[in-house]
């Protein structure tokens, strides 16, 4: 199964994924390609330092979204399951209608709390004393999609958004790849909302 990885940023959940395919650990899933949406990432670094195929559809390039879309879209042509691990461009259904139940999402926050940008400082700021990491299936909301698995952090006093950010990513390395595996495993599936998982 061939893993598609889109990236906006630092990549160190694609690290994870990388280290994870190193050990054997996302097979039948194999990482073919990673795109970013911005040049001189660090995660074009470490998938050319990983030998990956790995390209930049920079969005600025683009008059509107479904241009921008075709142009990822052309990249990903061949690819079974697409992984959004620090992708920042929401995608319309113009993209995410070409795979149903085929893209993943993670994004720091127990959601359906605090989803868009800066999670962990919207922790912060509104008190919890518990946030942590949700992995889900995109749909075309604002990190709305069924829920696959999630992973509780506690807010520790004193933390600041960077701090929880961290203890975040900490669980998040771990929970990305092993949800990618059961997904090109074709364990997973949907009920509605809700993600039902099949036995190995
Ligand atoms: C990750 O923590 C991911 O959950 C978050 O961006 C970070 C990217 O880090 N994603 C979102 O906030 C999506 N709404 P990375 O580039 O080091 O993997």
């Amino acid at each position: 199964m061939k893993v598609g990885v889109l990236v906006s940023g630092s990549g160190t959940n694609l690290q994870a994924l990388l280290d994870a395919e190193t050990r054997g650990e996302l097979a039948p899933g194999a990482i073919d390609v990673v795109i970013s949406n911005r040049p001189g990432v660090k995660a074009l670094e470490r998938a050319a330092a990983a030998g990956k195929r790995h390209v930049v559809v920079d969005h600025k390039h683009y008059t509107d979204r479904a241009a921008f879309e075709d142009a990822l879209l052309a990249q990903l042509a061949g690819i079974d399951v697409i992984v959004l691990a620090g992708f920042m461009r929401v995608l319309t259904h113009h993209f995410v209608n070409r795979f149903p139940l085929r893209i993943v999402n993670t994004h720091p926050s127990l959601l359906p709390a605090f989803p868009g940008v800066d999670a962990p400082a919207q922790a912060i700021a509104y008190g919890v004393k518990v946030s942590g990491v949700t992995v889900h299936f995109v749909d075309t909301s604002l990190d709305g999609g069924p829920i696959i698995a999630q992973v509780p952090v506690p807010v520790e006093p004193g933390d600041d958004a960077a701090a929880l950010h961290h203890r975040i990513q900490r669980e998040e390395h771990r929970l990305l790849p092993q949800v990618v595996q059961r997904l090109a495993a074709r364990r997973l599936s949907c009920e509605g909302r809700h993600v039902v998982e099949r036995a190995e």
